[in-house]
């Protein structure tokens, strides 16, 4: 659990292709946290980001939603960066 201001919200973090990116774990479906079982984002495949609630895909670097309910819209981004090799809030 991550606060913003008066804002809490849960983020995760995802690394692809060498690159880094943060996302805020709700779903622009029905905003449910994506992981079930908790911690598990990906696809088998390991190339989406799946949520497990009702279906929906997403692109783990872009966030964008390329199939299920909510195809067309984004995932919200949480602004991270490498710094050291750790990674950081933005
Ligand atoms: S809440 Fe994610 S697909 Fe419905």
């Amino acid at each position: 659990m991550f606060r913003s201001g008066e804002a809490l919200f849960m983020g995760f973090v995802v690394r692809k292709e060498g690159q880094v990116r943060g996302w805020i774990d709700r779903c622009p479906h029905a905003g449910l946290p994506l992981a079930f079982p908790p911690d598990r984002y990906f696809t088998q495949e390991g190339d989406l980001l799946l949520c497990g609630s009702h279906g929906a895909l997403f692109r783990p670097l872009d966030g964008l939603c390329v199939g299920g309910p909510c195809a067309g819209k984004r995932l919200l981004p949480w602004a991270v960066r490498v710094e050291d090799g750790d990674v950081v809030v933005a």
